[in-house]
């Protein structure tokens, strides 16, 4: 199957210039002015922009929370991603104990073969390309022992946590013998960073003094833990002189620890999420509060500010999204492909916030959003857009040039955007499994018209082409520092 499309503008990384691009198969064949192929069919992209497909590093799909489970599956997250200009996805396989364990595993602890293989099963609906990260959340000799077999099965990163006591952190000496077995294999460790002990103190404090509300989740989980933890992650990253990445940073002075150390030489590379850029713990504090609930939390307007500040400036590397949504009220139906659908959700902590499950929407909303209020706001520039939304997570992930790129051999993984496509965002127009949008309302200028995974057209306008299934998972390599 080929494709021609013509007279589009290719914004990359780098650089924006006209070219035509030529697609045959699953294959970007060629880029280059003034193509032209009979047995193509032809699309004039006049007036549009030619981007790579978006690559959102971090998302959570039919992941069990509390009571429940995150809302959007292999599919339907799949499908929402795609709706908003993402063709690749990574999502994070919680560390499962086997009933009989496989590989190096060991009975009554994690055995990432196990892990890997449930999640491979929830994924067979895949609808756009995907891989995984792996959660490191128990550590001793025999997990250690493991840790090299996941590059065989196609991971080469492992999320550590400074926070969730008891049930996912680990304490400095094994996140510290983490990064070096990271180095020693070719992997790397990403971090949520927030201050378990102080946390956990403070939840203890405010469920005894009766505070229950929403706005205690962010109360609880302050702003200088998070500082503290990212910069403790890039110190044990220098002293074990291997790269560390940030997730969902959040808080102004993460972007300052970022750039001081990576100022140093260290490398240590962050991601943001687009939540963290416009919400605050007022939201927290509105009568429909928990739909803001997700940890780290959000904080205030100057850290907002100075979020957008590590963009503009090139501190931050990408923009992810940590899509973990749940509904707002999961009693009540919604209606999705014709079908009612209700999974409890944020109504499940409305006496308790230690009760709210944690997460947010956003796997459809971040490069729409990101368009309007970061390149047509001129915060940062088109190739900014393209370096934290695709080719950045794909060079630092090992995609890359397969994925994240424009080039001749690159996946034509492919979105032909609208830069003049005014809507009225929000809950109407998402394909996210959920009954609410964090951006009700919003008027976005900037829009995906058609979406290209590996040369199919699974998008057109708001015609869905994808299918469960033809998403595939990717194995990665070694990725780049950047
Ligand atoms: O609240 C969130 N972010 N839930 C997902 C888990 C995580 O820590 O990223
Ligand atoms: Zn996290
Ligand atoms: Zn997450």
């Amino acid at each position: 199957m080929n494709t021609l499309i013509k007279n589009g503008t290719l914004v990359t990384a780098e650089k924006t210039f006209q070219a035509d691009i030529l697609i045959q198969d699953e294959k970007i064949q060629r880029i280059s002015s003034g193509l032209e192929a009979d047995s193509a069919s032809t699309i004039d992209a006049s007036g549009k922009l030619i981007l790579p497909g978006g690559v959102d590093p971090h998302v959570h799909l039919d992941l069990p929370m509390f009571d429940t489970v995150s809302s959007d599956d292999h599919y339907t997250g799949h499908k929402a991603a795609a709706f908003g200009g993402t063709t690749t996805v990574m999502d994070f396989v919680p560390l499962a104990e086997s009933p009989s364990p496989a590989g190096r595993g060991v009975r009554g602890e994690g055995d990432f073969r196990y892990s890997l293989d449930l999640w491979l099963k929830k994924a067979q609906k895949a609808a756009i390309d995907y891989s995984f990260h792996m959660n490191l959340t128990q550590f001793n000799e025999n997990i250690a022992k493991q840790i090299p077999s996941l590059r065989e099965m196609g991971i080469q990163t492992l999320k550590v946590f400074t926070a969730y006591n008891g049930r996912l952190r680990l304490d400095d000496g094994s996140i510290f013998k983490a990064l070096q077995i990271a180095k020693e294999n070719g992997m790397l460790v990403m971090a949520h960073c927030e201050n378990g002990d102080v946390i956990e103190t403070l939840v203890a404090q405010a469920l005894a003094a009766g505070h229950t509300t929403p706005e205690w989740h962010a109360l609880t989980r302050p702003a200088w833990g998070a500082v503290e933890a990212t910069f403790r992650m890039a110190a044990m990253a220098g002293q074990a002189d291997t790269p560390v990445y940030i997730v969902h940073m959040n808080a102004g002075g993460e972007v300052d620890m970022l750039k001081y150390a990576r100022e140093r030489g260290v490398k240590v590379m962050g991601e943001t999420c687009p939540q963290y850029l416009f919400f605050t713990i007022d939201n927290l504090r509105q009568p429909d509060g928990a739909k803001w609930i997700c940890s780290p939390p959000m904080r205030t307007k100057d850290d907002n500010a100075r979020l957008w500040e590590g963009l503009t400036e090139g501190i931050l590397q990408t923009v992810g999204t940590d899509h973990c949504p749940f509904f707002f009220d999961g009693r009540e139906p919604i209606i999705y492909e014709g079908k009612p659908v209700a999974i409890p959700g944020k109504e499940l902590g409305e006496d308790d916030f230690t009760k709210i499950p944690n997460g947010l929407p956003g796997i459809q909303d971040r490069m729409p959003v990101l368009w309007t209020t970061g390149v047509r706001a001129g915060k940062i520039t088109p190739n900014q857009f393209v370096a934290y939304t695709s080719t950045n997570p794909a060079k630092i992930f090992g995609l890359y040039p397969r994925k994240g790129a424009l080039l001749e051999g690159s996946d034509a993984d492919i979105v032909i955007w609208d830069p003049e496509m005014k809507v009225k965002y929000g809950v109407a127009m998402s394909h996210q499994r959920t009954d609410y949008n964090l951006y009700e309302d919003w008027e976005l200028i900037g829009y995906p018209e058609k979406v290209f995974l590996r040369g199919r057209m699974i998008l057109d306008g708001d015609a869905w082409m994808g299918k469960a299934g033809d998403g595939q998972f990717l194995k990665r390599g070694e990725g780049k520092f950047v």
